[in-house]
């Protein structure tokens, strides 16, 4: 039987040899969260993983909506930011649950950005051998991305994420009311990974972004809503096809590949989205010079950005050897090669030959080389 959820939108995103998992997505959702958990999520007791700022600003409520709940709920906190997004951490974390003798019979409740998305789920993946992790993300980010499809990590100094898990959420839980608090900075960049959703799968839905860019910078609350739906279908029906990225998963690494550079060549210093923004454009770019992709791609991408106030004077500049350099140390390099994937225009990705495809170093060098000036 299907119950109705009068408070949200719900997507389900299938698992192989599993149930599946609901997303919830709706304002004042947060309220209903004693009950999905004992519907969805049951357990003996529950461990809420969270960084201190978004503790400082949402426990209360969180607490509140946890108030009806029978079993006993602990906090766990870590300094936020990504360079807490380490095995150092992940051992901290796990031996706080384990001082706690939380036993199998727990769930992790992962509360926060993406930093805390990764790192509590990768510590409900090896924690007794892996217990459930709800996803209740706080940060654009997190709500249109990393919340859905069960990736979970660490980064390592040879890079981002290189060690982790997947590790499927029980449930996902996205109350966009808790974005309220997100400087606009941190909500211009999560929108990033709605308009990756859009340029490799729905112009439509691009240019809607476009539209709504002014009430989504300022937080405006159904705009946010219209959105993180948007793109969390969009996430949900790629990862359910694709659940360990051997396919067309690949597909949501479009940005990616430089912009796993730019982030670790600047020691994690710009952010996630900001990285990716410009790494679509460059990418974009690349596609270009390579006949693949439709000329004019990555200026209508980078005037897009440029509504979203995600000015490329904003990323500093690196040698383009030594970003090149730095994209061989990413998971997608292959056999030696980089794989990067490429759209055919946007809203279309390239599919051949297998959604990704290894382009020359000296292809990338010269659309490193012809940047400045022109982006
Ligand atoms: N697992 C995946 O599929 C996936 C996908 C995309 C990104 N990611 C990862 O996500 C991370 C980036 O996520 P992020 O940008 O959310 O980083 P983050 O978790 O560090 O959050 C960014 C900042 O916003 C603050 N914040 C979060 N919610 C807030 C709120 N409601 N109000 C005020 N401040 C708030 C945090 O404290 C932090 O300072 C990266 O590590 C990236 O690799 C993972
Ligand atoms: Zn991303």
């Amino acid at each position: 039987m299907k119950e109705a959820h009068p408070f949200a939108q719900r997507v389900n995103v299938a698992v192989s040899g599993g149930d599946g998992y609901p997303i919830f997505v709706g304002p004042g959702s947060l309220e209903h969260l004693a009950d999905l958990l004992s519907r969805y999520a049951p357990a003996f007791r529950y461990a809420v993983i969270a960084d201190a700022r978004v503790a400082d600003l949402h426990r209360a409520e969180i607490e509140k909506a946890l108030g009806g709940l029978a079993a006993e709920v602990s906090w766990f906190t870590f300094p936020p930011g990504e360079a807490e997004k380490t095995r150092d951490q992940w051992a901290r974390l796990t031996d706080a649950l384990l001082d706690r003798g939380l036993g199998r019979d727990s769930c992790v409740l992962a509360v926060g950005g993406g930093v805390a998305g990764d790192l509590a789920g990768f510590v409900a993946a090896t924690y007794l051998r892996g217990i459930p992790v709800v996803q209740i993300p706080t940060s654009l980010v997190a709500m249109i991305d990393s919340s859905v499809g069960g990736k979970t990590g660490v980064d390592t100094r040879h890079g981002k994420n290189l060690v982790g898990a997947f590790h499927p959420p029980a449930m996902v839980l996205i109350d966009p009311r808790l974005a309220r608090t997100l400087p606009r900075i941190e909500r211009a960049q999560g929108l990033a990974e709605a308009i990756k959703h859009g340029a490799i799968l729905d112009r439509p839905y691009l240019e809607a972004l476009e539209h709504a860019a002014p009430g989504l910078l300022a937080g405006d609350e159904m705009a946010t809503t219209a959105c993180v739906v948007g793109s969390v279908r969009h996430k949900a029906a790629v990862v359910q096809e694709d659940e360990r990225e051997g396919g067309i998963r690949k597909i949501l690494n479009f940005g990616h590949t430089l912009g796993h550079a730019i982030e670790q060549l600047s020691g994690y210093a710009v952010p996630h989205g900001l990285a990716v923004a410009w790494g679509m454009v460059l990418e974009a770019r690349v596609g270009e010079r390579l006949g693949v992709t439709e000329p004019g791609t990555a200026a209508m991408l980078a005037r897009i950005l440029r509504l979203f106030e995600l000015d490329w004077e904003r990323v500093p500049r690196f040698a383009p050897d030594a970003l090149v350099a730095a994209t061989r140390t990413d998971k997608k390099a292959r056999e030696g090669a980089v794989h990067y994937v490429l759209l055919r225009k946007l809203g279309v990705v390239a599919r051949d030959p297998d959604w990704s495809r290894p382009v020359p170093v000296a292809v990338v060098l010269d659309v490193l080389q012809s940047l400045d000036g022109e982006a």
